[in-house]
């Protein structure tokens, strides 16, 4: 039995071309002009669509252990999978934080039990995220671990950072950075800006973001350690990271599909959708973002999916912890904000994204004979609005409820399994 996507266009390590796919034993095993189906084959539907490398989320909270009530691993796994991802990197600020070998395997297991798309977690910098000691990086690393983050809150200490990146060297791995100096964000709930004055809440300044930018840059500059930056909101974090990869220094960055689409001025509405960490920032913000994306100053999208329960995110403004769902709606509103040819969102989704998780030998590459099959069929000229009662993740903090989105994910292949058919979770 094969699976056969037929009718697509297939982006492949030549460009795109009109190909069927025949998917065997978790490996492409054919692409051909035209691909006869035998009875007991599944055939996916794709005209007007395109094969891509499944997507790949650097940044996923799936909650699980410790808050199982607004996510599980399991549906969060299924959330990935209608949104076209194969692999989603775990977060670590669960409870118990990711910080031993023993949660880290509770965690990958728990991915495999769900068999829909690849978890990989992450590991803590810091034990307990606590920022005081690190975490037994070298242990967690030879039990496969790649990326490594406090995230949720950043490394303050300098020392212990400094520290994390001469080992991080060593052991091969890449250090995710939450950029936020915690002092200069103490009560805040948006950026600083003139409608945060007005609102009269405390502002969320840039610099908060670009002091911490800007430290990594420099001890990347001493150390050679590799740095992932996470969630990069204003502009000048945008314009560091390229004068740091234009002087050679071994950085990534990514961008939220919600930084890429949404603006301050949505808090004045005081509704705790749209407080986020790092917070919405301006529209210029926004257009230099885009602009990092586009010109490879900022390798990835990342959603930062972070779900929270209905009763926390309806506590007031100030009160309601920061995050919104993004597994779901990230291509959509990817491509109704950035214009991006077919291969440009494989780079930024996919590939990209793929190689700074430690995951290019299954994840991230362009369909070929022989490749393992993790792969997405999306539909890039489709409009849609999201039906909150259909979203497969358990909670429903999401602002894009009712927007029109382009770009639809149609199917997902996970390891040769059809795990999305037709945007319907199969498991
Ligand atoms: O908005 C956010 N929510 N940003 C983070 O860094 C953490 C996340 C969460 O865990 O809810």
């Amino acid at each position: 039995m094969s699976v056969i996507i037929s009718g697509a266009t297939v982006l492949t390590d030549s460009g795109e071309q009109r190909l069927d796919v025949r998917i065997e034993g978790g490996v492409i095993a054919e692409m051909a002009t035209t691909i006869t189906a035998s009875a007991d084959d599944v055939v996916l539907s794709a005209v007007g669509c395109h094969v891509l490398p499944g997507f790949v989320d650097l940044h996923t909270h799936l909650r699980e252990p410790g808050k199982e009530d607004s996510e599980t691993i399991e549906t969060g796994s299924r959330a990935g999978a209608k949104g076209g991802y194969t692999a989603l990197v775990a977060m670590p600020n669960t409870t118990p934080a990711q910080d031993s070998i023993p949660i880290i395997e509770f965690v990958r297991a728990q991915g495999r039990r769900a068999g829909l798309v690849e978890v990989a977690p992450s590991g803590c910098i810091t034990v307990g995220r606590a920022g005081v000691a690190l975490a037994p990086l070298a242990d967690m690393a030879r039990n496969g671990v790649k990326i490594f983050t406090d995230d949720g809150s950043g490394v303050q200490d300098p020392a212990i950072m400094r520290r994390a990146m001469e080992y991080s060297r060593e052991l091969g791995i890449t250090l995710a950075q939450h950029c936020e100096v915690s002092a200069l964000t103490a009560g805040a709930v948006m950026n600083e800006c003139s409608c945060s004055s007005e609102m009269g809440v405390p502002g969320w300044p840039a610099l908060a973001e670009e002091l911490m930018v800007h430290r990594d840059i420099e001890l990347a500059k001493l150390t050679g350690a590799r740095i992932h930056f996470l969630h990069l909101s204003t502009a000048g974090s945008v314009h560091l990271v390229r004068e740091a990869k234009k002087a050679g220094l071994p950085i990534t960055a990514e961008v939220t599909p919600h930084h890429l689409s949404l603006t301050e001025e949505l808090l004045k509405s005081f509704d705790s959708t749209y407080k986020v960490n790092p917070p919405l920032r301006s529209a210029a913000d926004i257009e230099a973002l885009k602009e990092g994306l586009l010109d490879g100053t900022i390798d990835a999208v990342a959603t930062d999916h972070a779900p929270h329960v209905r009763r926390d995110k309806e506590l007031p403004l100030d009160q309601a912890p920061p995050g919104m769902l993004g597994l779901e709606t990230a291509l959509g509103v990817v491509l109704s904000v950035v214009p991006m040819s077919a291969a440009q969102l494989a780079t930024v989704m996919s590939t990209n994204p793929a190689r700074i998780a430690g995951l290019s030998d299954r994840h991230g590459m362009l369909a070929a004979v022989g490749r393992p099959a993790n792969l997405c069929v999306v539909d890039l000229d489709a409009q849609w609005s999201v039906d909150p009662t259909q979203l497969a993740s358990k909670s429903i903090n999401t602002p894009f409820v009712g927007r029109s989105l382009r770009g639809k994910v149609r199917h997902t292949i996970f390891e040769g399994v059809v795990v999305v058919n037709e945007g319907v979770a199969q498991r």
